[in-house]
């Protein structure tokens, strides 16, 4: 295979092309990645540039740019994780959701389209070569909020409750379109929250690990009683794999490894692991629109693909934040923006790029 990673400089993208590489290293990586502020190229720091593994800077909303990538790699797969990922960002500015997260997943479903079809110039031609396949990754905020009881199907209605949800499903329901209307081979998958290594600390977990680690507040939204289905990252990148490789056409999967936390649980673990005061506890206003419980069923892959997560929480938990204490400098650099001279002293002008 020939991959076109996108976002593959930030949090899952990063520890899905490493995963790759451990895992599946006969297939050839292309990893495109605009480097926002959430991409860093020091995440990917042990991953040399080879026949194997190239890295380009491009915005997936660049079709010109998409579509010489196409050509000179001879892409045949694509995993999208490219996006702005941030509820609370996606608060602040909803149009950049809407633009990198809709318009740039059409613009690679189009791209993709135009080069994996047999016949481009026939509109009712749904021939694609051979063994293609997109994969969207998507996430189960699509399904909106749940109760105190039940769980996300697959068949469960799309009610996204934020501008980054909406943007989500909006995408999912764009990938399906192109299922139905042009038959391109595509999937879905939809996971619930990842923590491991290499997330950007704005998100929950690495967020109360730093602060923890500097003796700062550590801000509980609300009551710090909703709840999410933590996976760790390594097994969302097995699912993806297995989706990618024995996925059916048109298939949407959840993905999730039936682990609901509340956030004050998860808050008080981390204090206790870092042996740190619950007083550094700080409930401060609740985001708006605040989803109350996500929880995934995941009987879907783990019955026709046969995927299974296979870390559990204490033990994920437990290497996060021993990675995030052995790893000072990368949050340091994340933090202070230094990271973002990282990609011209490291790949300009010696490496090939997209600029
Ligand atoms: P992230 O914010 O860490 O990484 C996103 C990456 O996309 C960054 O490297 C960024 O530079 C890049 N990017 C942004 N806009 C781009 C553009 N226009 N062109 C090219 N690259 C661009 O996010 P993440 O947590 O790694 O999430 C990756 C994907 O997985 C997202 O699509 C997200 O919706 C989905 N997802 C995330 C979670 C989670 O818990 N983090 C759960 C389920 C699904
Ligand atoms: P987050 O990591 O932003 O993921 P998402 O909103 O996509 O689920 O947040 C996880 C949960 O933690 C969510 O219920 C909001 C809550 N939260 C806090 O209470 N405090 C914080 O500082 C952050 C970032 C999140």
């Amino acid at each position: 295979m020939n991959i076109l990673v996108t976002g593959g400089a930030g949090f899952i993208g990063s520890n899905f092309v490493r995963w790759m590489k451990k895992h599946a290293p006969e297939h050839r990586i292309v990893n495109v990645d605009a480097l926002t502020y959430a991409g860093n190229l020091e995440s990917l720091r042990d991953i040399p540039q080879d026949e194997g593994y190239r890295f380009l800077r491009a915005d997936i909303r660049d079709r010109a740019k998409m579509n010489e990538i196409f050509i000179t790699y001879d892409i045949t797969h694509v995993v999208n994780f490219a996006a702005e990922s941030h509820v609370d960002r996606s608060i602040v500015d909803p149009e950049l959701f809407l633009s990198t997260n809709v318009l740039g997943t059409q613009s690679l479903l189009d791209t993709a389209k135009q080069y994996w079809k047999l016949m481009p110039e026939d509109k009712y031609s749904r021939e694609f070569r051979e063994g293609v396949r997109f994969l969207q990754v998507s996430t189960d905020e699509v399904y909106g909020a749940l109760g105190r009881d039940g769980l996300f199907t697959e068949t469960s209605p799309l009610a996204p409750n934020s501008p980054y949800s909406a943007a989500k499903a909006s995408a999912d329901l764009v990938c399906r379109a192109y299922y139905e209307t042009f038959g391109l081979p595509l999937n879905i998958t939809r996971c619930s929250n990842n923590y491991g290594p290499y997330q950007f600390p704005e998100k929950l977990i690495p967020l109360m690990i730093h602060n923890c680690m500097e003796g700062k507040s550590l801000p509980v939204y609300g009551d710090g009683m909703q709840i999410r289905d933590w996976l760790y990252v390594d097994d969302h990148c097995s699912a993806l794999y297995a989706v990618l490789t024995r996925g059916l056409p048109g298939e949407v999967y959840n993905i999730g490894g039936n682990n609901e936390r509340a956030n004050l649980d998860i808050v008080r673990l981390i204090i206790r692991t870092l042996g740190a005061k619950e007083d550094l506890i700080r409930y401060v206003k609740d985001r708006p629109g605040h989803d109350r419980r996500y929880a995934i069923d995941n009987t879907k892959i783990t019955t026709s693909l046969g995927w299974a997560p296979s870390i559990p929480f204490e033990e994920g938990i437990a290497q996060t934040i021993a990675w995030y204490q052995n790893n000072h400098e990368w949050l340091e650099h994340v933090l202070s923006g230094a990271y973002a001279d990282y990609y011209d002293r490291m790949y300009a002008p010696s490496f090939e790029s997209a600029d």
